[in-house]
């Protein structure tokens, strides 16, 4: 038992994982580059996240490049069996730490592997296709040829199960006809809401959806609304951004991020929020603010 089950659990692939896991993307250096500032720090971070009863852990060999995943291996290998550890590919960095589409057969398998020997492990339990169609947004196109060689890998038994990053419902649907898609992972959070009906839609279809960004990224969310109702709470603006997550649908799962170990318990303790009807409509209306800004 951990208190992370009291935001209940999702099935991610042939597991079931509780709903707030752990992003690993921050614990690389400014920009996702290079190597943190304190690597023993990230460490700490990792462990304890663990020792809180984190089992999802979403990370990518292209953060860092490979320092992300040579930190998880350093903090948690040999892993627990409970422990899901979701990566993603098809993108690679350039020496100024520019993100680059790398889509071909030659770019993904190589990705794959590289994974595979930075985490230390003989399979990746999740592997998403992150789309570079557009690297700041889904957008429509093909997604077929790049699919097809992660599922040639998956029949080589290199990787569990296939999940796609960065995508529009049509991507999907085209794509569960190459192999199981057994979770989305977008962009979506209080104020970033394109994807409500997706996610109705895959929560019927019993697929994990996985929101990047939760917090908001690299600017995370700031609002009067938010904080208000924090301060009424008497929880943090983060808190309740991720308790309004945990509410929205159950097929939610979470992977906050971050470099701070007092963050990461501040994250945490977000299961203990529940949320008023009332306080979920006034927080319904932030999205309602960004729309008429834009
Ligand atoms: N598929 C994709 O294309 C994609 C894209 C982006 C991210 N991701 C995944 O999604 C995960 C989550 O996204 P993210 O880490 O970029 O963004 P996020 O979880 O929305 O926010 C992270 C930012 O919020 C700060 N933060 C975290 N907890 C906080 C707290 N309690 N109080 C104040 N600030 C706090 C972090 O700084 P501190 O370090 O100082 O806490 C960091 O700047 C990533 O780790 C990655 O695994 C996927």
């Amino acid at each position: 038992m951990s208190r992370l089950d009291k935001a209940g659990h999702f099935t991610l692939g042939d597991r079931t994982v509780r709903r707030i896991g752990y992003g690993a993307m921050q614990l690389a250096g400014p920009g996702v580059f290079g190597p943190p500032k304190d690597r023993a720090a990230a460490v700490a971070v990792l462990r304890e996240a663990v020792e809180q009863g984190v089992d999802h852990i979403d990370t990518s060999d292209f953060y860092g490049p490979h320092v992300t995943n040579q930190i998880i291996r350093e903090a948690l290998h040999p892993y627990r069996d409970d422990l899901t550890i979701v990566t993603k590919i098809s993108a690679r960095r350039d020496d100024k730490g520019g993100w680059i589409p790398a889509m071909s057969r030659a770019e993904l398998t190589q990705a794959v592997h590289d994974n595979l020997r930075n985490l230390g492990l003989d399979v990746l339990q999740v592997v998403n296709l992150r789309s570079m169609l557009d690297v700041h947004g889904p957008r429509e196109g093909s997604l077929e040829e790049p699919l097809a060689v992660l599922a040639d890998l998956q029949r080589q038994g290199l990787v569990r199960h296939v999940g796609l990053s960065n995508v529009t419902p049509k991507q999907v649907a085209d794509g569960r006809r190459i192999c199981p898609i057994v979770c989305v992972q977008n962009q979506y959070n209080l104020v970033h809401r394109d994807d409500d009906a997706f996610i109705a839609a895959l929560a019927a279809a019993g697929t994990a959806y996985v929101p990047f960004f939760p917090l908001g990224g690299f600017t995370p969310l700031q609002s009067a609304t938010l904080s208000d109702v924090a301060r009424r709470l008497d929880a943090t603006p983060m808190q309740v951004a991720l308790a309004w997550l945990l509410q929205r649908s159950p097929n939610l799962l979470l992977i906050p991020g971050t470099s701070s170990p007092a963050h990461l318990r501040e994250n945490l303790a977000a299961v203990d929020l529940q949320l008023s009807p009332a306080v979920v409509a006034e927080l319904d209306g932030l999205a309602g603010e960004r729309a008429a800004a834009h």
